[in-house]
């Protein structure tokens, strides 16, 4: 999609074939465009039936919204799910309006949240097409009095004219998805220079940031949605720094550092898996001290207990038997368990699931957790009920 091609989507011509083809969605491609080419030229036919396209696929990440929203397919997937960033914006916005520049807005989900969380957003972005995109997601949702956008380098923001400093550099390089911030977009020094000068900055970052690159006087934030960790935020110019945070969405909990250490000591009746957030966040001594649980290998981020403590942080599972890893061995406890259904996991082995799930050659009715892990640097198994209903 270019930017005349979009351009000519928001014409009244452009929004009729738009609504057509959102009636068409599912239906056979070839037929949806040869009825939309009765009344209208093959490049509206194809942008509408693209941007069609793209309205449902971002249903996921921006439910009803979608259906009046625009998008561009890097600007879809590279947009932050509303809900956190509704979550990030609620942080930001709790100040009365403030003055926020997002220096790198795409096509707007960070900015739409802002605004809606009542703040005030000066948008830019290097690409003219997610700049024309973001605009005309702030006029569809009725936030546009809120928001300037224009096409700009981040490079160029002064963060000092603000109250906030936003910034969700590019993660993609030609070559895909990256994960080393010195390949981000705006580049990382650049990004640090901006928060440098920023009276209260916020960065979004993939949540395998190396720690080394978090700046010492940040608050490191990891939140997941609905079990999966999504994104890592630094927060500078707010105390508490040097914390880290994790918070799990969509129930808003949230844990901070506290400094408690897990002790170890042997595999008990439960395991407990705490979610990824805690885990990037450090914070599994926290979640130990939780449910008042210990860790069967120091270096591992499982957690054992006694006790059934339920905790939004981590998934408990009651354990049948612990045997030390040989396929032999687990074919023959899950052959005498009749398990045909296995939810294999695992954190400190090397074994390849789908592999040992072929030569397990299950069969049975009954399913189970199966977690691979070291114990006491020994390749461990622990076999263990399904969770508890929630
Ligand atoms: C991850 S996306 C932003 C997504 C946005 N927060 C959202 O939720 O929709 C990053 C954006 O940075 C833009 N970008 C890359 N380098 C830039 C630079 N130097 N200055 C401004 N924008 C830049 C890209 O065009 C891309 O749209």
């Amino acid at each position: 999609m270019d930017l005349d091609a979009f351009t000519a989507l928001l014409t009244p011509r452009g929004r009729e074939a738009l609504a057509e083809a959102q009636e068409l969605v599912g239906a056979d491609p070839v037929a949806a465009a040869t009825r939309l080419r009765r009344t209208h030229d093959a490049a509206l036919t194809s942008a509408a039936l693209t941007q069609a396209r793209l309205r449902e696929r971002a249903k996921a990440k921006f439910g009803a919204d979608a259906g009046r929203m625009f998008f561009t397919p890097h600007g879809l997937e590279q947009a932050t799910r509303a809900e956190v960033a509704a979550h990030r914006a609620r942080r930001l916005g709790a100040a009365p309006g403030p003055r926020v520049a997002d220096a790198c807005c795409g096509v707007g989900g960070d900015l739409l949240a802002l605004a809606r969380a009542g703040c005030a957003v000066d948008a830019v972005d290097t690409d003219p097409l997610s700049v024309a995109v973001a605009r005309a997601n702030a006029e569809a949702l009725g936030v546009a009095d809120r928001v300037t956008v224009r096409v700009g380098d981040a490079a160029e923001v002064r963060p000092e004219a603000y109250d906030v400093l936003f910034a969700d550099p590019a993660r993609r390089t030609s070559r895909g998805r990256t994960f080393d911030p010195l390949a981000y977009s705006p580049s990382w020094p650049v990004v640090l220079g901006l928060l440098g000068r920023a009276r209260v900055g916020c960065v979004k970052v993939a949540p395998g940031i190396p720690y080394e690159f978090i700046p010492d006087d940040a608050e490191a934030e990891w939140v997941s949605y609905k079990g999966e960790v999504k994104e890592a935020t630094l927060w500078t110019g707010r105390p508490p720094e040097g914390a880290r945070r994790a918070t799990l969405l969509p129930g808003g909990h949230t844990l901070t550092a506290t400094g408690a250490r897990a002790a170890t000591g042997p595999v008990g009746r439960y395991v407990y898996e705490p979610d990824g957030a805690a885990v990037r966040a450090h914070l599994v001594g926290e979640v130990a001290e939780l449910v008042r649980g210990w860790l069967p290998d120091p270096m591992i981020a499982y957690i054992s207990g006694d006790e059934p403590v339920d905790t939004p942080w981590a998934t408990r599972y009651e354990i049948q038997h612990v045997l030390p890893f040989s396929l032999k061995r687990l074919r023959a406890a899950l052959r005498e368990r009749g398990v045909g259904n296995a939810v294999i996991k695992k954190r400190g082995s090397a074994v390849d699931i789908e592999r040992l799930r072929a030569d397990l050659r299950l069969s049975g009715d009954r399913t189970a957790v199966v977690i691979l892990t070291r114990v006491s640097d020994k390749p461990t198994v622990l076999i263990c009920d399904p969770s508890p209903p929630a």
